[in-house]
């Protein structure tokens, strides 16, 4: 993650514009006054940063849920502040001169407001979740230039070796996402994946709920899969394979195909790995055979009252609030100059998202962009607008 240690953080007057950077305001976390959040705009990406007072120096980072799609765009927010508040550094992993990659994260790179616009559907989709190196997208992108692979990862360097790799094999049906796999499922059209691969995903034996095989997780690719198409999980972890085979076999019905330690044409570096120790690995594919209805989605993110209490909103702090498939959980409250700021989890269990929110007098909005646009997501904007003006 790209960052800045400086000595001492200089706050700037807001807003300004420095090199075409917009800094819009300053956000004050009302618990911690070691972090605080700003709120920048480059190139029509609008973003935060991250800043974290330690010890004896300070850290200035991209903030992890609203990092744009452009790596680019981080490092000249970063570089940016430091002129403009005259920072003085103390080490920087930021490059003073810029590599090119910004310009296939144009292309590759997309946000999922791009999916959730306008799917693609001119070719045959194919999708991996969490494709780590790589190795297995490439090669089937490489492979089947008749159809559209979309690779779905949240490490950042992997992302970053997959488009240089894109751009180096001219590769030009690969799109990559940076997005948790389980909320992009939702806003994908029904019926139209020919196969969902994700392989050798993290067991999460400790933190179940962080899995991304889960009963949520396959109804949502049945739904999307047309028919023969399949979602394919290969593991290494038996007890992984354990769970998911009891979670697909729990469906009413369900084709399934189970192999033991079969090759692929392409072995991912985890795999290498597992052979060389000797692991047994597990294939559980999802053969599916049902035409499903289609995706319809109803609804929008709109408050019903722009006005609510602010003490109120400061004591929602840590508080949960469970309903009927889904919960609300209020992470941290900020004070900006004209009122506050509440960050939030937010949708169904197994597939939340996490937000902001924006509060003044006038208005209440999700800030700098809305929920994805899912049935769960819908479902908790409604309950989040109890709750503010319960
Ligand atoms: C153990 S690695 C396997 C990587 C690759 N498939 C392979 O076989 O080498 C699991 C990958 O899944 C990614 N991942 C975990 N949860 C995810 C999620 N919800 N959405 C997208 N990617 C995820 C991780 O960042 C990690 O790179």
């Amino acid at each position: 993650m790209p960052h800045l240690h400086i000595e001492e953080f200089n706050q700037i007057d807001f807003p300004q514009v420095y090199d075409e950077v917009h800094f819009n305001f300053i956000a004050k976390n009302t618990n911690h006054n070691d972090e605080k959040l700003i709120s920048v705009t480059v190139d029509e990406e609008d973003f935060f940063l991250l800043l974290i007072e330690e010890e004896n120096r300070t850290l200035l980072k991209t903030d992890k849920l609203t990092r744009p799609a452009s790596i680019y765009n981080v490092h000249r927010a970063l570089l940016a502040y430091a002129k403009t508040a005259d920072l003085h550094v103390i080490n920087s992993n930021v490059p003073q001169t810029q590599k090119n990659i910004h310009l296939q994260e144009v292309t590759a790179l997309k946000k999922i407001e791009y999916f959730a616009n306008e799917f693609p559907l001119d070719k045959e989709v194919k999708i991996e979740v969490g494709f780590g190196s790589g190795r297995h997208l490439l090669h089937q992108a490489a492979n089947n230039p008749e159809i559209l692979f979309i690779g779905i990862e949240i490490h950042r360097p992997s992302i970053e070796q997959v488009l240089k790799q894109s751009v180096i094999q001219k590769l030009d049906n690969l799109l990559v996402l940076d997005y948790d796999a389980r909320l992009f499922m939702e806003l994908v059209p029904s019926n139209i994946v020919g196969a969902v691969y994700v392989h050798f995903p993290v067991p999460w034996d400790k933190k179940p709920h962080r899995r991304v095989i889960s009963t949520s997780f396959i109804e949502e690719v049945r739904r999307i899969l047309k028919i023969g198409g399949t979602l394919e999980l290969r593991t290494d972890s038996e007890n992984y394979y354990a769970y998911s085979y009891e979670t697909f076999i729990a469906f009413n019905k369900t084709t399934l195909q189970i192999n033991k330690n079969k090759d692929i044409a392409v072995s991912s570096k985890y795999e290498d790995r597992w052979k060389k120790m000797e692991k047994n690995i597990y294939d559980v594919t999802m053969i599916n055979d049902v035409f499903s209805e289609e995706l319809s989605i109803a609804g929008d993110f709109a408050f019903s009252n722009v006005s609510c209490n602010f003490e109120n909103v400061l004591a929602l702090h840590n508080k949960t609030f469970r309903f009927d498939g889904g919960f609300i959980h209020f992470e941290r409250t900020y004070t900006t100059k004209d009122g506050l700021m509440i960050r939030l989890s937010m949708g169904s269990f197994d597939r939340p998202e996490h937000l902001y929110i924006l509060l003044n007098k006038e208005n209440i909005s999700y800030y700098p962009q809305l929920p994805l646009k899912s049935r769960s997501n819908l479902q908790a904007h409604k309950e989040l607008d109890k709750v503010l003006h319960g």
